[in-house]
């Protein structure tokens, strides 16, 4: 039987983050391992156009980004992994989709709807600062999704509705032309809780909260330090099930480290030494793939070439079946 496949975009809107890495990197990578899945991993680099435009700015967020998930253990082999800028047919894709979406679809989409809240919040025009790249974002990701013939797509919270209007894309689109496009699923991974940024809101680029995948030694030293506590004093008992420093070190601990930790909590220890202990299961964690991470951002070409590679594997699928795809519409080969 054919494997089902799975998909999942990153933008590339800024530095890969531990939040990024628990709730959406180590995951795709642990599915992409289970060797059940054809995965399809891409940088989203159409999708960040609609809010990094400045050059300097995009080349390298895209490159971290790509860097990262190679430095954490993505396969090129084993994934298809490419730039979605690589793969023209995904924007011809997107055309033919926009034009079977009914724009009150794209009314609904909440990215969209709540930049035009926001804008009334503020007594201005109703698409003030809105171009037509975040209106029409969830047909962009919709082609993204249905190119590949996606079976899984694995996404935060947040993006659940962008995979029901891809949902809805194509019902419509099979409904009008024929059964064409399998109806894609989202897949939310309950299990990792929201990782908590250093003030103990979601770690999150917007709230300036976040501890860098790849930042150096010394900064996540000082930046683990950081991390928001309450003022128990050490020798009290602490709940090891309520605490951000003790879910950040269960991700990075092996479980013998975890299982002392949790007696640690439940017999008193100093916040300060969880700290450091936290501090050395990170860095032991992330001390190589940050040396592979820096040997990548310093050499572009390798990382252009392994993108290049799996753009190639993946507009080999695309070419395919956009013909067919062209070919119920109407257009003759
Ligand atoms: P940010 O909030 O920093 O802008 P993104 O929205 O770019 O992050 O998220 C990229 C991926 O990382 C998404 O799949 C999202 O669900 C996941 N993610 C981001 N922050 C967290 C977090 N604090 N905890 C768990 N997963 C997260
Ligand atoms: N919109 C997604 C996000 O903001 C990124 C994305 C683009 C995506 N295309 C996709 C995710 C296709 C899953 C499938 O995180």
């Amino acid at each position: 039987m054919e494997k089902k496949v799975v998909l999942t975009g990153i933008k590339s809107t800024g530095r890969p983050h531990v939040g990024n890495y628990i709730g959406a990197i180590k995951p795709a990578l642990q599915l992409a391992a289970s060797n059940e899945y054809s995965p399809y991993y891409f940088i989203a680099d159409y999708h960040s156009l609609t809010t990094v435009q400045n050059r300097e700015q995009f080349k390298e967020y895209v490159y971290g980004i790509a860097a990262s998930w190679l430095a954490l253990g993505l396969d090129p082999e084993q994934s298809t992994f490419y730039r979605q800028a690589d793969v023209p047919e995904i924007m011809e894709l997107s055309w033919i989709l926009s034009c079977l979406t009914p724009k009150g679809l794209m009314n609904r989409a909440h990215a969209y709807k709540s930049a035009v809240e926001q804008n009334l919040q503020n007594s201005l025009d109703q698409d003030a600062g809105i171009n037509i790249g975040v209106y029409s974002y969830p047909i962009l990701m919709a082609s993204d999704i249905l190119l590949f013939q996606s079976d899984i797509v694995p996404v935060g919270k947040d993006q659940i509705q962008h995979v029901e209007i891809a949902r809805d894309i194509a019902t419509h689109f099979n409904h009008v032309f024929g059964e064409t496009f399998p109806l894609p699923q989202y897949l939310v991974d309950t299990s990792t809780a929201v990782v908590p940024g250093l003030d103990g809101r979601k770690m999150s680029k917007s709230y300036n909260n976040t501890i860098p995948l790849f930042c150096g030694e010394k900064e996540l030293e000082k930046l683990t330090k950081r991390i928001v506590t309450d003022s128990t004093p050490p020798q009290e008992p602490k709940d090891p099930d309520h605490s951000s420093l003790f879910l950040l070190y269960q991700e990075f601990a092996s479980e013998d480290e975890v299982k002392q930790m949790r007696n640690n909590y439940h017999s008193g220890i100093g916040w300060g030494e969880v700290k450091r202990e936290l501090f050395q299961v990170m860095n032991r964690y992330l001390e190589q793939p940050r040396q592979r991470y820096k040997e990548l951002m310093s050499n572009p070409r390798e990382i252009d070439k392994i993108l290049h590679y799996g753009a190639e594997k993946a507009r080999h699928e695309a070419n395919h079946f956009l013909k067919k795809i062209k070919e119920k519409i109407g257009y003759s080969g």
